[in-house]
């Protein structure tokens, strides 16, 4: 069979990141999380004292300066999903790029359009084999216009919210419920809002709302949908999904 290219986009917390790395274990596909990479230039950024986030051809510049590599960390006893470790100019700052400064800071460089021309023939370069599911934003969208599987996944911003209190609260960070719902509408908002390349529905993405649904069950979906094509490409139904 055929080994397709599946990209999954939509808003935060819409489960792209967790569902993306069962079907891509599933399959036995590269998992390829684009949001890192943008959380990782934001990292260096931050770290870049008087580094303005809204300076785009400093930031345009730090991005062709910087090295940032996504690399497959496979299923193990100890972590049964796949994921990427993430490295920045060599050093692995997988856990330094999970904080909320950061992911407000992503959302801000992601807006510039350098530095998103650098990101993204990163992100097509790491994809080109094929046999990749890679979720962001834009994958559907701009990456991988082409992607013969497309998912746009969604779910009710009370629920996107409480799933990423959730997870703080896990790690021993305990935030009141409504300063993660602010900091979740703010970067939904700049992610549809902006002008390059900005959060929407590819028109041949199949929408997946899944407010009621768990990983396992959201994942299933996508895996029958990704057998469904596989089947259409091997009979010579090419078309758009
Ligand atoms: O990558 P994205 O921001 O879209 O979401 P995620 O990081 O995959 O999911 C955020 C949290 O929601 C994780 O803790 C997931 O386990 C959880 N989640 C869930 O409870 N039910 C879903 N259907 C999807 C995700
Ligand atoms: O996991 P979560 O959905 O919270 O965010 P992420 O996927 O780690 O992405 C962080 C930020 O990077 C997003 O809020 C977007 O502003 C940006 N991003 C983007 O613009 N395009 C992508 N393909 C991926 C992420």
């Amino acid at each position: 069979m055929k080994k397709l290219t599946i990209a999954i986009d939509g808003p935060a917390g819409s489960g792209k990141s967790s569902v993306a790395r069962v079907v891509a274990q599933r399959l036995g596909y590269l998992y390829l999380d684009s949001g890192a990479m943008y959380r990782a230039l934001a990292l260096k950024a931050l770290e870049h004292n008087g580094l303005a986030l809204t300076s785009e051809k400093e930031l345009e510049a730090l991005a062709r300066a910087t090295q940032i590599e996504l690399e497959a960390v496979p299923a193990s006893l100890g972590d049964p999903t796949v994921h990427n470790r993430v490295l920045l100019d060599g050093e692995d700052v997988t856990q330094a790029i999970r904080t909320g400064e950061v992911a407000q800071a992503a959302s801000r460089v992601a807006t510039i359009a350098g530095v998103r021309a650098v990101l993204v023939a990163a992100q097509q370069r790491a994809g080109l084999q094929g046999g990749v599911v890679m979720e962001g934003r834009d994958i559907g969208t701009v990456v991988f216009p082409c992607a013969e599987l497309k998912v746009f996944l969604e779910a009710a911003a009370e629920a996107r919210a409480e799933r990423r209190w959730k997870e703080h609260a896990e790690k021993g960070e305990h935030l009141p419920l409504g300063q993660v719902q602010e900091e979740v509408r703010q970067r939904d908002r700049r992610d549809i809002e902006r002008k390059v390349s900005p959060l929407v529905r590819a028109a041949d993405a199949v929408l997946v709302d899944n407010t009621a649904m768990g990983v396992e069950e959201t994942a299933r979906l996508i895996i029958l949908l990704a057998h469904e094509r596989e089947k259409e490409l091997a009979a010579g139904l090419g078309g758009t999904p």
